[in-house]
């Protein structure tokens, strides 16, 4: 893939697109991210560089290769110049299926015929999503993790549709970007997500129960069970609303343990979406 793969479009410049983008530039490759709308890009931009800025800070990476990788992303709103000439297609818009599947329509229709498309949705069907699609043997999931430069997981999510040699290619594209992958059969939330909001979604209703507070649930995982990060800490550093769209799908296909805490529902209705909007279950 290293070998074959020199141009990426990465669509939607949030906080998961804009790191995708950083690790696929610092793997070398052009990028290209397309995101409508000019302030998201201006932001992602910046989370780059914050990003790259603070690996050369310890060491990780010269200022000169940081350069290079800054200067290896083109940004821009157009779907059909985002995916001119592109190897590898990722999308990273929100986690709406309407949305993803209206984009990568558009994508198919676009991108060159042997362009591996992949999808970094956290929880929806692969199936799903490959089934408007001329081509659904070329769609993967491609699952990445917050703060994507320093998670090593790349969870390889195969539809029913996927073709072999796709889930291939992402595999060689996972080692390109020196990720770890997995490969996962296509089944809500996955390998990954359906634990983690399992565990997040458990411990907002122990919040609502009063049993101890945020940071008192958080510290008891970081010190007790030797989490890096408590388990609403997380919830704030992925976001309240991914969190919730997550957990809505979950409930509607695997059922009722996953039904969303009602104390969930009203912060994210309240705009308290985590780190990137300044306020979750902690102040940011
Ligand atoms: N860019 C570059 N480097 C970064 C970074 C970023 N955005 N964020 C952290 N780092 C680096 C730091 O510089 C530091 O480097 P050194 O080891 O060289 O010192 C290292 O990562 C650790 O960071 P910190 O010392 O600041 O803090 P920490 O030890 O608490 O680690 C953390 C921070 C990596 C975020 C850690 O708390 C952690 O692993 N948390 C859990 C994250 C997690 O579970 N993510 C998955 C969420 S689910 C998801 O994303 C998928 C989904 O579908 C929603």
């Amino acid at each position: 893939m290293s070998e074959t793969t020199t141009r990426v479009a990465v669509f939607g410049a949030g906080t998961m697109g804009h790191g995708i983008a950083q690790v696929c530039a610092a793997a070398g490759f052009a990028v290209q991210v397309c995101d409508p709308s000019e302030a998201a890009r201006e932001k992602g931009l910046a989370g780059v560089r914050a990003s790259l800025d603070r690996m050369v800070a310890k060491a990780k990476l010269s200022a000169e290769q940081r350069d290079a990788a800054l200067g290896r992303i083109g940004w821009g709103g157009d779907v059909g110049a985002a995916v001119d000439g592109a190897d590898v297609v990722v999308e990273a818009v929100p986690e709406r299926v309407e949305l993803k599947r209206e984009l990568l329509q558009r994508v198919d229709a676009l991108a060159p015929a042997t362009a591996l498309l992949g999808s970094n949705t956290s929880s929806l069907s692969i199936t799903e999503l490959g089934a408007a699609l001329r081509d659904p043997s070329r769609l993967v999931g491609l699952h990445f993790f917050n703060p994507v430069p320093v998670m090593e997981l790349l969870e390889i999510v195969r539809g029913v549709r996927t073709a072999e040699a796709a889930v291939d290619r992402a595999l060689a594209f996972a080692a390109a970007l020196g990720k770890t992958p997995i490969v996962v059969r296509d089944m809500p939330g996955f390998a990954t997500s359906r634990l983690g909001v399992a565990l997040g979604a458990e411990a907002i209703r122990m919040l609502e129960q009063g049993v101890a507070s945020a940071e008192d649930i958080d510290r008891a995982m970081e010190l007790g069970y030797r989490h890096p990060m408590g388990p609403l800490r997380l919830t704030d550093l992925v976001g309240l609303d991914v969190r919730l769209a997550i957990l809505d799908h979950l409930h509607r296909e695997v059922g009722e343990q996953f039904r969303a805490p009602p104390l969930l529902r009203q912060m994210v209705r309240a705009g308290k979406l985590g780190k990137k909007s300044g306020e979750g279950f902690y102040k940011w």
